[in-house]
């Protein structure tokens, strides 16, 4: 059997677990289709509805649907191909999905209702229903969330399917981050070196799974710095680049920080790098999320110590919340069909979720570990103003060192992991920069 065959055996199994729990007959799943600007007849970039491209990987023809009953062990891809003489039509390569699923292709959507008949009144509707002829389809429900939370929940743990395309995502992202890396230490803006990145893979903006941070100097302090500067700095001191790619609709999510010149940054970027990687050795199934970010707090509240950020020791720091002044956002998430793939807060399939931590609000990811999860690990160390100040004024803080950092902006490293046995865990991002003989 295919690992694309099994995937979709683990899909079915879910969906019809999930149907039978929340009393559905049947789902459909609407790929979604472009919206326009405001007073405009131009299409803003069209991104696939998750659930649906957690059947097949078919990630741009819109208005098309998978449909999917109860028990039957196989959906029905309703793919649309438009008759239209404007527009190309996506290629869909013979690939090995289209040997497991029943394929009908439409050019209109009345033949997908006709096709199906009765079956949809019964049937749980999953997608964007903005427009006619959607709106005004007869479904029994419209993304009723307890369905929804129970795929949520359920598709935390990836099929080999799964980490086979999230390896290849990586692997194409540390190709393009070896492009921008050289980019940067050939002194090109902000804006060029992303050219470069996209470049080394062939792709177009549209086709990042995230807007693109790409970050020189103090910019790299602005957490999602998206805005690119065209022109270089005067002196490109460091780097820092937060940057993707997709393979089949699944996400790479890659952070690297560099310093152009040995010194205080080179060693701050090598710190932090050796405590992201004593965070990976602490993961293990059972662990809670939650207790690996406090941990992470832990490390990075040695590091300000080490450096001398501070000027008390590294546990009064994390008590007195300075770290969170220094690295404000959670330590990573679930990954997969989404970069910030879902049901990070959910504790089982019925939808109970975990209560959201006042002290780590942007946390996204409560659950334990589990094997077969995805997750990123990704601290970070800033100068955001805005936050020091909070603590304007503080001796608990050694000001001429903030100082001295702010020029550079920050550090952040962030790899993406499988779970495994044991703590056998398999590191998609080193691994992938490893095989193109970087790192
Ligand atoms: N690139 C977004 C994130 O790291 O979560
Ligand atoms: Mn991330
Ligand atoms: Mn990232």
């Amino acid at each position: 059997m295919s690992l694309y065959a099994k995937h979709l055996k683990t899909v079915t199994e879910r969906f019809d677990q999930a149907l039978a729990d929340t009393g559905y007959e049947s789902a459909l799943i609407y790929a979604g289709q472009p919206r326009v600007a405001f007073l405009d007849d131009n299409p803003a970039p069209y991104k696939v509805n998750p659930l649906f491209k957690y059947w097949v990987p078919v990630l741009e023809s819109p208005k098309s649907a998978i449909f999917y009953r109860k028990g039957s062990g196989k959906p029905t891809v309703y793919l649309f191909q438009a008759r239209d003489f404007w527009h190309s039509q996506a290629k869909i390569p013979a690939e090995d999905w289209q040997q497991h699923v029943e394929l009908k292709i439409i050019d209109d959507l009345s033949k997908l209702t006709d096709d199906l008949g009765d079956e949809l009144a019964a049937s749980a509707f999953i997608g964007e229903d903005f427009a006619q002829p959607v709106s005004d389809w007869n479904v029994k429900a419209r993304n009723p969330q307890d369905l929804i939370d129970h795929l949520h929940f359920t598709r935390a743990i990836k099929t080999e399917w799964e980490i086979q395309n999230l390896r290849e995502a990586n692997h194409l992202a540390a190709k393009a981050h070896i492009a921008a890396k050289e980019a940067f230490f050939a002194g090109k803006s902000e804006l060029a070196i992303y050219s470069d990145y996209l470049a080394a893979i062939d792709a177009r903006e549209t086709q990042m799974p995230y807007n693109s941070i790409v970050a020189l100097n103090d910019h790299s302090a602005i957490l999602h710095y998206d805005v690119y500067d065209v022109v270089p700095p005067r002196e490109s001191l460091s780097f820092l680049i937060d940057a993707g790619a997709l393979y089949k609709g699944y996400c790479a999510d890659i952070t690297r920080s560099y310093a152009r010149e040995p010194g205080f940054y080179a060693d701050l970027v090598a710190a932090m790098d050796a405590a992201q990687q004593e965070l990976l050795d602490e993961i293990k199934p059972g662990v809670n999320y939650y207790d690996l970010h406090v941990s992470m707090h832990l490390k990075i509240a040695r590091i300000l110590e080490q450096f001398e950020f501070i000027t008390i020791d590294a546990q009064s720091a994390y008590d007195k919340g300075i770290t969170s002044a220094f690295m404000p956002h959670g330590l990573g998430h679930f990954i997969g069909l989404q970069v910030h793939d879902v049901g990070g807060f959910l504790k089982s399939a019925e939808g109970d979720s975990y209560e959201r931590s006042q002290r780590h609000p942007f946390l996204r990811l409560l659950r334990d570990i589990e094997v077969g999860q995805v997750f990123t690990i990704e601290p970070g160390l800033y100068v955001v103003d805005q936050l020091l100040e909070d603590f304007a004024g503080s001796a608990d803080i050694n000001w001429k060192k903030v100082d001295e950092l702010r020029p550079y902006g920050g550090v952040r490293i962030e790899d993406s992991i499988v779970v495994g046995e044991q703590g056998n865990n398999e590191n998609l991002t080193r691994d992938a920069f490893k095989a193109l003989g970087a790192e």
